[in-house]
């Protein structure tokens, strides 16, 4: 019999797929046990000599883990659709196939940059601690009055298939919706009624701007002081891609300066967010904890996807998704 694969898990997952990979004689499972990462130094230890990796995004798999792990390593395997926390590159440089778990996550994920939306426009999170903090006496004609949603202008700062979902639920609101994207995608804007635009003009026009990009060097601070200064005043921002996207210092001086009128924010530079942040002593700020893949369903599926391309990648064939490749 051959010797089973050895597999380090930087997390317990959800899913049958993990369930049965823990069943299986052919796997050799180190499954680390805590909610937090692996600290650096038990992460380089547990990949010695393993044969596929599977992480998440609060693991910083660069070439020190690779090297540590060994030329054995056969697969990367991160149960989320971004991979910016993973040196791609050096696992090209070693043949590593990275693996991911795109699509299964759209509509979950655009459904939070909904909820977003909705809830920064609505102060939806403000008015339910009012009623939690006995703060509610009466009614007034501006009581936590917010913004309409409806008939608004949506834009959407890459349109990949994230921004392209958040663009179609736009649509039963009855919005005017303005995308941008690093490569045009025109037919894409059209398919769900939304049109191509200039970044900047994105920014100037729309009165909700959600951020919906993939974190690289050319992204890194995109939304920045210029960003904000071409915001209409009041008009809000949504980020449900990946916190460096926004320059954090920038956005909390554009609210503190009424230049823009609030922001709801699933991601945030360094997460958790300190809790120091400025941003948490803002009433016109939602701040959630990186949840925008969260449901149950959702994220048993990226588990399953992330065990296929683990049982693929150590079995040499191609991984149903991967990055880099
Ligand atoms: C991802 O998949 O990249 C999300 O940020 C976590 O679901």
């Amino acid at each position: 019999m051959t010797a089973p694969y050895r597999v380090f898990v930087t997390r317990a997952l959800p899913g049958n797929g993990f369930a049965q990979l823990l069943e299986d004689p052919a796997f050799d499972l180190d499954v680390w046990p805590e909610d937090f990462p692996p600290p650096r130094d038990e992460l380089l230890a547990r990949v010695a000599g393993v044969d596929g990796l599977v992480c998440l995004i609060t693991d910083t798999i660069d070439g020190q883990v690779l090297d540590a792990a060994g030329s054995q390593l056969r697969v990367v395997s991160q149960m989320a659709v971004g991979v910016d926390n993973v040196d791609v590159a050096a696992c090209a440089e070693r043949g590593i196939p990275v693996g991911n778990t795109p699509g299964v996550l759209t509509d979950t994920t655009a459904d939070m940059a909904w909820a977003l939306i909705l809830a920064s426009a609505r102060r939806v999170v403000e008015a339910a601690e009012y009623v939690k903090d006995g703060e509610w006496k009466t009614w007034t004609p501006t009581q936590i009055a917010g913004i309409d949603v409806h008939g608004a202008t949506l834009g959407i700062i890459g349109f990949g298939a994230i921004g392209q979902a958040i663009a179609r639920r736009a649509q039963g609101f009855g919005m005017r919706v303005l995308c941008w994207n690093r490569s045009p995608r025109p037919k894409e804007a059209a398919a769900v009624g939304a049109e191509q635009s200039e970044f900047d003009l994105v920014l100037s026009q729309s009165d909700f701007v959600c951020v919906s990009i993939a974190l690289t060097d050319d992204t890194r601070d995109l939304i920045d002081a210029r960003a904000f200064e071409l915001m209409k005043p009041g008009a809000i921002l949504v980020n449900t891609a990946r916190g460096p996207i926004v320059d954090e210092d920038a956005l909390a001086a554009a609210l503190r300066d009424g230049q823009i009128g609030g922001a709801g924010l699933d991601v945030t530079a360094v997460e958790p967010l300190s809790m120091d942040s400025p941003l948490l002593t803002m009433d016109n700020v939602v701040v959630l904890p990186h949840i925008g893949s969260a449901s149950m369903a959702t994220r048993g599926k990226m588990a399953d996807m992330a065990v296929a391309n683990l049982r693929a990648g150590l079995a040499g064939q191609p991984l149903p998704n991967s990055v880099g490749s």
